[in-house]
């Protein structure tokens, strides 16, 4: 059995997957492998061992006749077309809950640090511009008591909720569905969307990436904000209008934004965002602490290890795969 590794991954997990199956990996911690080479490995391969800068398409998994399971490292997987792997009897892995408390850290970093300007007062001190205490220096918006509003209430989502509980804070959200179970212990409200945009000093966005949710948030949306507005997004890129973003963030239409992904990954100093001096910007590191990623990388691997002895995996995404394959063994 072959598995293919997209990314460098921790040693750890190479041994785990090393000791059942012949490892190919891509040698590179930062660099992404191409996608010729990636084609090029995929022909043989019984597993693949993906992340979210690859792009696991229909064109991919023609290539790749022998291939049993796909995991990818990570909670999101709006990369790979699940519903071609599907239909070829391909089970999909992904690592879900052990990232959701380091998700729902750095969404409440991102909060903190662009409702403080703690990104902007480091630069004052470098560029040597603290000359003296000033009344209304470097000058915030309140966290403490604020109303917090949280669109896609997912497990992230409740985590959020409770440590926006622990500031004091009003909770909104909404969801496709109503959760009463973080209604009656986090004290949330469900909302519509508008209302949500409408009433809210934070609006967090944590929705999914799907057809849906796709530019959810657009000039309308951004036009129903309050002027103190902040934006934060630590979901996808995708699920903003991120031209409509920078529009109401240049115009005071809204405050600030904290934003850890972005429409097209990954952005450059020439981004236009940059033009910008009340946004605080992260490179796509939500679920990064050493323990959660150590964690993710080995359930990825307990994916692949699963998928390829035909058993469930931890974590699938699509389990109506399996239900599929256990009708055919009782058939035989
Ligand atoms: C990262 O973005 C993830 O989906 O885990
Ligand atoms: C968005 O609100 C979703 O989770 O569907």
């Amino acid at each position: 059995m072959k598995v293919v590794i997209t990314r460098k991954m921790p040693d750890s997990t190479v041994a785990l997957l090393a000791e059942h199956c012949d490892v190919y990996m891509w040698p590179d911690e930062h660099e992404p492998i191409s996608r010729h080479k990636l084609m090029e490995q995929i022909t043989d391969a019984d597993a693949l061992f993906t992340n979210v800068t690859d792009r696991i398409d229909r064109e991919l998994l023609d290539a790749a006749p022998r291939l049993k399971v796909i995991s990818t490292m990570a909670v999101g997987f709006n990369n790979i077309d699940v519903a071609e792997a599907t239909r070829r009897g391909i089970p999909v892995g992904h690592t879900p809950e052990v990232l959701t408390e380091a998700v729902a850290d750095l969404t409440f970093a991102l909060l903190l640090a662009t409702a403080r300007r703690v990104v902007a007062g480091m630069a004052f001190i470098r560029e040597d511009r603290w000359k003296a205490w000033g009344p209304m220096l470097l000058t915030g918006q309140n966290v403490y008591g604020a109303t917090i509003g949280i669109i896609g209430m997912g497990r992230i989502g409740e985590g959020v909720a409770r440590r926006a509980r622990g500031f004091g804070m009003n909770i909104l959200y909404c969801n496709r569905s109503r959760k009463e179970t973080a209604e009656q212990a986090l004290g949330a409200a469900y909302c519509s969307l508008d209302e949500l945009l409408k009433r809210s000093d934070y609006v967090v966005m944590l929705a999914p990436s799907t057809k849906e949710t796709f530019r959810m948030i657009g000039a309308r949306e951004f036009a129903l904000m309050k002027p103190n507005a902040i934006f934060i997004n630590t979901s996808r890129g995708t699920n903003v209008d991120e031209a409509a973003m920078i529009e109401a963030l240049r115009t005071g239409q809204i405050w600030g934004a904290g934003l850890d992904v972005f429409e097209t990954e990954p952005i450059r100093p020439d981004h236009p965002l940059f033009a910008l001096d009340n946004v605080v910007m992260l490179p796509h590191i939500g679920s990064a602490t050493v323990e959660t990623r150590l964690k993710m990388a080995e359930i990825a691997a307990l994916n692949i290890l699963a998928g390829l002895k035909g058993e469930p995996l931890p974590y699938r995404v699509n389990p109506e795969v399996h239900v599929a394959e256990g009708a055919q063994n009782k058939i035989k």
